[in-house]
């Protein structure tokens, strides 16, 4: 199973990304995840993403297109996998739909989280991430048991550089220019659904579950 998590910065695409990953076996490809190890290992690739990440700004496409592509074609993706944070632009979604057509293959379910601008913010400023794992917490909605510990792998849990408001207000801008055309495109090709992301996490999850069977 091929599925795509579409949704502004912060409705909580990793969040139920992960969930679902566990739930179907599946890997999780977050290339945003993929970004920010590149930054703390310190690589060319890492360099030139973070100028864009820390603007608030998309990282070009022929960078994310090449990562993208390399990790789906890896042996743990053969039975599909759950993209989150990819493709996030029109061409993007081009490009990850003539490479799965070579193989005769298609994307079966893209998932919109919708969450108001409003809720994002706040929801940022609240979010620590694990930079090992990728895992993600809300320090008054979704706590860590250990505070600043990864309940996951007990690493260290980090305020993303992106998050301060008005770089997210900034990300918010970016989505609906360019990565809220993909929700169309994915109602066109009749895979498109969609989730209130506004409910607890559980909540949202069992909508999800529902859809994936
Ligand atoms: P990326 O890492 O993908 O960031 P994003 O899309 O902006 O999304 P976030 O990770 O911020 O949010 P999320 O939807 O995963 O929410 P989460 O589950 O954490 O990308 C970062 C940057 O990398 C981009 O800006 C860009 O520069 C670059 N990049 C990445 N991919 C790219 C691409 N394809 N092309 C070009 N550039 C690319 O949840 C958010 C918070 O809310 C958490 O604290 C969480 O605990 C909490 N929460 C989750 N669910 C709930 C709930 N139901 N109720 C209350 N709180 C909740
Ligand atoms: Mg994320």
């Amino acid at each position: 199973m091929k599925i795509i998590m579409l949704g502004a910065p912060g409705a909580g695409k990793g969040t139920q990304a992960k969930l679902i990953a566990e739930k179907y076996g599946l890997p999780h490809v977050s290339t945003g995840d993929i970004f920010r190890a590149n930054i703390k290992n310190g690589t060319e690739l890492g360099k030139e993403a973070k100028k864009y990440m820390d603007a608030g700004a998309l990282v070009p496409d022929e960078l994310t297109v090449k990562i993208l592509l390399d990790r789906v074609a890896q042996k743990d993706c053969e039975g599909g996998y759950v993209l989150d944070g990819f493709p996030r632009t029109i061409p993007q979604a081009q490009v990850l739909e003539d490479a799965l057509a070579k193989l005769g293959e298609s994307i079966d379910y893209a998932i919109n989280v919708e969450v108001p601008d409003e809720a994002i913010v706040n929801r940022m400023s609240g979010r620590r991430a694990c930079v090992s794992c990728g895992a993600t917490y809300h320090i008054v909605n979704i706590p860590p048991k250990k505070e600043g510990i990864c309940d996951v792998c007990g690493s260290e849990l980090i305020l993303r550089d992106d998050d301060k408001p008005e770089t997210v207000r900034k990300r918010l801008e970016v989505y609906h220019e360019q990565t809220q055309p993909l929700v169309d495109f994915y109602q066109n090709k009749g895979v498109l659904r969609e989730v209130d992301g506004t409910k607890t996490m559980e909540e949202i999850f069992d909508s999800i579950a529902k859809i994936l069977g």
